[in-house]
C-alpha cells in the first residue's frame, strides 16, 4: 500500500511519542522534565536498571544512550508490537483518529466484500458471548467455571456458547439484514446438500473465536458439550477470511504481551493457552487442529526467536514433536531456533498448571531442550550403539537431518555438536570392551601418544573457562543473555560446572551480592583461587577497568574458541579410540582434516600471538601490559581476591 504524501508527517505531529511509549515503560520521574516532554525511563530494548533511554516529545524521537536503539513513534510501535511498517502506521493512525488513504477500487470492491464477512464474524462473537451469559448457556457456564476459568478469563477469551437450536445464529444474522450468500461464506452456517435449509455449524458447543495477526475474528473452535458427540472440537472450515495452517490461536494478544525477555510457548490446544494465560503466560499460542506447520512456524519467529514448543506429554504429543524437527530443520538459523519442553507422561499444559500449579509450568519451560537435543533423543532412545551396523544407522539418520540446515554455520555447529554426543555415547561402551590395546596399531599409538602429548591443553581449557567464570561474576548482566550457551557448551572442570550454577541462578543480583554469596558457599578460598589467577591482571576488564563491552566480546570469544576445540578433540579422540580395523582410510581422512583445521586455528592464534608475550605460567600478556603485569605479580597476596573487589565500581 502507498502512503500519499504528506501523511505520515500529519501522522508523527498528531502522536505524543511520549504517549505511545509510555504504555511500554515506567518513566524515570526524577531524571524526567515532564513540562519540556523530556523523559528518561529504563530501556525497553535492553534490560538495565537505570534510565539510559531518552524521548524528546517535541522532535518526535526517542534514542538509547545504553543499546543506541533510535526512532519515532511509528518505529518504536514496529518494534514492540513486532509489526511491520504499514500495520504500525496503522495502529497509530487509527488511535490518532487519522482515516487510513483509500486504496484502488477494485481492491475497494473486495475489501468491502471482506468487511462484511469481518462484520458477520464479529456479530457472532457477541452473539455467541450472550448466549452463554443467557438461561440456556447455564450450562455450557457450569462447565467452564469446573476448568477453573475465572470470569476475566472467559471476557478476555470471549468465550461463547452456541445452543442446540439449529438455526439460532442464521436467523439471528437474516434478521440483520445480511446477505445468505455472505453467511455462508464465513461457514458458519451450511446450505444443505440439497440446496435447501440453511443451518448453523455449530450447535451445542462451547466457542472460541480466532483472531488474525490484526485482531479481526476469522474463524472459531467450537468444543463440544456432550460427550457423545461426533468430534470433541470442530473448528471453521477454510474461508476467505481463515487459512488454518496460516494462524494461530492467540497469536495477537501473545505478540502484545511478549517483551523482548521471555519466550513464546507454543501448545497443542486452546484450552492449554487458555489456561496458560490465565497463569500469566500471556504469550502462548496454538496451531488450529493440526500439525505446526512451516508457515506457523515463520509467523511464531516474526515474534518470537527462540519460541518453547509445549506439546502434549502423550505418545501424540511427542510424535508431533519429532515430524516438528523436520519441518524446522530446513529453516533455523543462527538465532532463530525452537526449544521443545518435555510434559510429564499425560499431562498438557492445562493439567499441569490445574494440579500443580504454574511454578511447575515454569520449571518445565526453563528446562526446555534444545532442537539438537530433542532430534538426539528421537534417534537414539532405547537403542543400543555397541555394534557398528547400529552406530552407522545412526550416523546415517543424524547426517541426513543435518543436512537439511541451509545456515551453513548452524550446519558445521550441528555436525560438531553431534560428534560429541557420539562420542559420549559409543565410548562409554568401547572403553569397557577394548581394555586391550594391543589391537591399536603403531598409527594408533603414534597419534594417541601425540594427541596425550598435547598435556597442557587441559590447562589451556582450565584457564579459559576461568576467564569465563570471572567475567560473569564481574559482569552479572552477561549471565541472562548468555544463558543458553553456557549451559549447553561442554564443561571440563566439575568445580567451574557448579560455579557456573550458582553464577545463573544469581543471575539477576548484582556484582557484590553474587561474590558474598558465592564466598558463603565456596569459601573465599575457591572463589580467590578463581580470581588470583593472572588473567584478572592481564585481561583489563577483569582488572582494573570496568568496561562491559570488552568482557562481552572476551566471553564470547572464549566460549567460541573452547566449542572449536572440542570439537577437533572429539574428532581426534574417536580416532584414538577406534581399534585397528575402524582406522580405515576414512579415519585417516578425517583426521586429516580435523588437523587442517586444528593448524589453522593454531595460525590464527599465533597471529594473536604476536602481539603478546607469554609469562611465567604460559599466559599469554599484551607487550604494554608486560611491565604493568610485572609489578602487579609482587603485590599479588592473599588478598588479591578482595583487591579485585575494590577494582570494580
Ligand atoms: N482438536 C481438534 N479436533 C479434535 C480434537 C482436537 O481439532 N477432535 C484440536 C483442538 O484444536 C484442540 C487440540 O487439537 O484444542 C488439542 O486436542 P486435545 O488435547 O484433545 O484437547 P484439549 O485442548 O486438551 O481440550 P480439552 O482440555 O478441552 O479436552
Ligand atoms: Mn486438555
Amino acid at each position: 500500500m502507498s502512503l500519499p504524501p504528506g501523511f505520515l508527517e500529519e501522522l508523527r505531529s498528531r502522536v505524543s511519542v511520549t504517549q505511545v511509549v509510555g504504555r511500554k515503560v515506567s518513566w524515570d520521574l526524577k531524571k524526567s522534565n515532564q513540562n519540556k516532554g523530556d523523559m528518561w525511563a529504563p530501556c525497553p530494548f535492553h534490560q538495565e536498571k537505570t534510565a539510559s533511554f531518552h524521548v524528546d516529545d517535541q522532535k518526535g524521537f526517542y534514542y538509547c544512550f545504553g543499546c543506541h536503539a533510535k526512532g519515532d513513534a511509528i518505529s518504536f510501535v514496529k518494534e514492540t508490537e513486532n509489526v511491520n511498517f504499514i500495520e504500525a502506521v496503522q495502529i497509530l493512525a487509527k488511535e490518532a483518529g487519522l482515516q487510513m488513504p483509500e486504496q484502488d477500487p477494485q481492491a475497494k470492491e473486495k475489501s468491502s466484500y471482506r468487511d462484511e464477512l469481518f462484520k458477520i464474524m464479529d456479530l457472532s462473537v457477541r452473539f455467541y458471548q450472550r448466549s452463554l451469559n443467557s438461561a440456556q448457556g447455564a450450562k455450557a457456564r457450569d462447565y467452564i467455571n469446573s476448568r477453573k476459568l475465572t470470569s476475566a478469563t472467559i471476557d478476555n477469551f470471549e468465550l461463547g456458547f452456541a445452543s442446540n437450536n439449529r438455526t439460532e445464529l442464521f436467523d439471528y444474522l437474516k434478521d440483520k439484514n445480511i446477505l445468505e450468500e455472505h453467511i455462508i461464506d464465513t461457514g458458519m452456517c451450511i446450505r444443505s446438500d440439497d440446496g435447501g435449509a440453511v443451518y448453523d455449524r455449530f450447535r451445542d458447543r462451547i466457542m472460541y473465536p480466532i483472531r488474525d495477526s490484526r485482531d479481526r475474528c476469522i474463524a472459531f473452535g467450537g468444543r463440544a458439550m456432550s460427550q457423545n458427540a461426533r468430534a470433541k472440537y470442530l473448528n471453521s472450515p477454510e474461508t476467505k477470511l481463515f487459512d488454518k495452517g496460516k494462524s494461530l490461536y492467540n497469536f495477537s494478544a501473545a505478540r502484545s504481551a511478549l517483551n523482548k525477555q521471555s519466550s513464546l510457548i507454543v501448545a497443542e490446544g486452546y484450552m492449554d493457552v487458555i489456561a496458560l494465560a490465565q497463569a500469566n503466560f500471556k504469550a502462548s499460542v496454538a496451531p488450529l487442529g493440526t500439525a505446526i506447520t512451516k508457515d506457523q512456524l515463520a509467523l511464531i519467529w516474526r515474534i518470537s526467536p527462540n519460541p518453547v514448543i509445549a506439546l502434549d506429554g502423550d505418545r501424540a504429543g511427542i510424535n508431533a514433536a519429532y515430524r516438528l524437527i523436520d519441518v524446522a530443520l530446513p529453516l533455523i538459523e543462527t538465532g532463530k531456533t525452537i526449544k521443545f519442553v518435555l510434559m510429564p507422561e499425560g499431562y498438557d499444559p492445562d493439567d499441569l498448571i490445574q494440579e500443580r500449579g504454574r511454578d511447575a509450568m515454569q520449571n518445565l519451560v526453563d528446562d526446555a531442550i534444545s532442537l539438537g537435543d530433542l532430534l538426539w533423543k528421537r534417534e537414539t532412545e532405547g537403542l543400543s550403539f555397541d555394534n557398528p551396523d547400529a552406530r552407522a544407522a545412526l550416523d546415517k539418520k543424524l547426517d541426513q537431518a543435518i543436512s537439511n540446515v541451509r545456515d551453513r554455520q548452524l550446519k558445521y555447529h550441528y555436525q560438531q555438536y553431534f560428534k560429541d554426543l557420539k562420542w559420549g555415547a559409543f565410548n562409554k561402551k568401547t572403553v569397557k570392551k577394548s581394555s586391550d590395546l594391543n589391537n591399536i596399531t603403531s598409527t594408533g599409538n603414534a597419534i594417541k601418544s601425540s594427541f596425550i602429548a598435547n598435556s597442557d591443553k587441559k590447562n589451556f581449557i582450565s584457564f579459559k573457562e576461568g576467564v569465563i567464570l570471572a567475567i560473569l561474576v564481574k559482569y552479572p548482566n552477561l549471565i541472562e543473555t548468555n544463558k543458553e550457551k553456557l549451559t549447553t557448551m561442554d564443561w571440563n572442570s566439575k568445580d567451574h560446572v557448579s560455579l557456573l550454577d550458582e553464577i545463573i541462578n544469581m543471575g539477576h543480583l548484582g556484582y557484590k551480592e553474587i561474590t558474598e554469596n558465592l564466598e558463603k558457599k565456596f569459601g573465599d578460598k575457591a572463589l580467590g583461587k578463581l580470581f588470583k589467577q593472572s588473567y584478572v591482571n592481564i585481561i583489563p576488564c577483569l582488572g582494573t577497568k570496568n568496561d562491559p563491552q570488552q568482557a562481552e566480546l572476551i566471553l564470547l570469544d572464549e566460549i567460541k574458541k573452547l566449542e572449536i576445540q572440542r570439537g577437533l578433540d572429539a574428532e581426534l579422540q574417536e580416532v584414538v579410540n577406534s581399534s585397528a580395523e575402524e582406522l580405515d582410510e576414512t579415519a585417516f581422512w578425517r583426521l586429516g582434516q580435523a588437523t587442517q583445521v586444528r593448524l589453522s586455528s593454531n595460525k590464527s592464534e599465533k597471529d594473536d600471538l604476536n602481539n603478546f608475550e607469554t609469562a611465567p605460567n604460559g599466559v599469554k600478556l599484551n607487550r604494554e601490559e608486560k611491565s604493568q603485569f610485572d609489578a602487579l605479580l609482587e603485590e599479588i597476596s592473599q588478598d588479591t581476591f578482595n583487591k579485585s573487589k575494590n577494582h570494580e565500581n
